[in-house]
């Protein structure tokens, strides 16, 4: 059932272009209109949406932190991102005018359950982005956009995870439609870019050997640093998020920009740091700034591991190690970029002697509180 893989986790890596693509498939014709059939909150109810608000619990939460990126540029709605742990206990602020988006692989988690509880008892529309069909978070909600990624069996959330933010583009697509913040031919263009998704992911599959080879050089290290700007930020967080679980390694994730503000201080000679560099085209602002912030760490005997994207030869002076990624548009960036630390958090972990599909002390659904 492994389908020849040693781990489910490594079927489950494997299999993220089809999941991609299964996600997609039917939701988007071509034509430059979405429809969101599962979504049954009338569009004239989205239109009157004047906050949007994420809960979802550890990777789940991060799709919700690149989401946001997309939500806010695409549709102009204000949208707050927050565990699912944290959220119920702050007395939030929700009305008839807020869509909270709960984000769940399993459907049964149970702080991801109470906050949408709590929501709707305040008024809130709640749209679930869940994987498992008529689990109890879609069954409590208003409406449902599964993710088609298939069983994921191994504990560490891969291909739901690359699914997850698929739905959320297409739940922002379909928001900037509706409210006419984004038309035809803009909706479109990014609908293209995401079917050439499952391509590129594959095609980052295909060169994942030094990756290997670099995780396994690492297995005697106790710290990694990960660093992100802009959605290459949720990034680093998920990259240190697989680290922990998988190789019970200390791994943090940063913004690039907070550096100076305390965490260039855990730099020391030969420390690994993972950075996720922003596409040089587009918002290229970003991409200069990273690139000294490398400058930076390196020149305080950091050893620099970059993912940055094919034709960026800005970063190669500075990176020890570099991981080349195909050139995908900003806001989209996260599903390719996201790939090399799976495989590099699998292998370190592998190579540690440890259980990659049943990590110690977790579970894969969490059901109580
Ligand atoms: C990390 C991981 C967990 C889950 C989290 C939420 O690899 O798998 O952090 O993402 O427990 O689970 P779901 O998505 O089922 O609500």
């Amino acid at each position: 059932e492994k389908g020849g893989y040693d781990y489910f986790m490594l079927k489950e890596i494997a299999e993220q272009p089809k999941a991609v693509a299964d996600t997609l498939l039917g939701r988007v014709d071509g034509t430059g209109s979405l429809s969101l059939d599962e979504v049954r909150i009338s569009d004239s109810e989205l239109r009157e949406m004047d906050k949007i608000v994420i809960v979802a619990c550890g990777t789940a939460f991060h799709s919700g932190l690149i989401a946001k990126y997309a939500i806010e540029h695409w549709t102009r709605i204000p949208c707050e991102v927050e565990l699912a742990s944290e959220f119920r206990y702050r007395d939030p602020i929700l009305d008839q005018q807020t869509l909270v988006i709960a984000i769940s692989q399993s459907g049964e988690t149970m702080d991801t359950l109470m906050a949408l509880r709590h929501a709707r008892e305040q008024g809130a529309r709640v749209l679930a982005i869940c994987n498992t069909n008529g689990s109890t978070i879609p069954r409590e909600s208003d409406a449902v956009l599964y993710t088609h990624a298939g069983p994921e069996i191994a504990v560490a959330s891969t291909k739901a995870f690359l699914t997850q933010l698929v739905a959320c583009y297409l739940v922002a697509l379909y928001l900037g439609q509706v409210r006419g913040t984004k038309w035809g031919d803009e909706i479109r263009a990014v609908v293209r870019d995401l079917t050439r998704i499952p391509g590129a992911v594959e095609q980052v599959l295909g060169t994942m050997e030094p990756v290997r080879e670099l995780a396994r050089s690492l297995t005697a290290k106790n710290t990694v640093l990960f660093l992100g700007r802009h959605v290459g930020y949720p990034v680093a967080l998920e990259g240190a998020l697989k680290l922990k679980e998988l190789a019970y390694m200390h791994a943090e994730g940063f913004a690039a920009g907070e550096l100076k503000h305390g965490p260039i201080a855990l730099i020391e000679q030969d420390l690994p740091v993972v950075v996720v560099v922003p596409s040089p085209r587009g918002r290229s602002v970003l991409h200069d700034k990273i690139v000294s912030n490398i400058q930076e760490i390196r020149a305080r005997g950091a050893r620099t591991v970059v993912i940055a994207e094919e034709g960026d030869e800005a970063v190669v002076p500075y990176a020890d190690h570099l991981i080349r990624i195909p050139v995908t548009p900003t806001l989209l960036q996260p599903l390719v970029a996201t790939v090399p630390l799976q495989v590099f958090a699998c292998e370190l972990a592998t190579a540690r002697g440890n259980e990659v599909d049943q990590p110690r002390n977790l579970a894969k659904s969490v059901t109580v509180e």
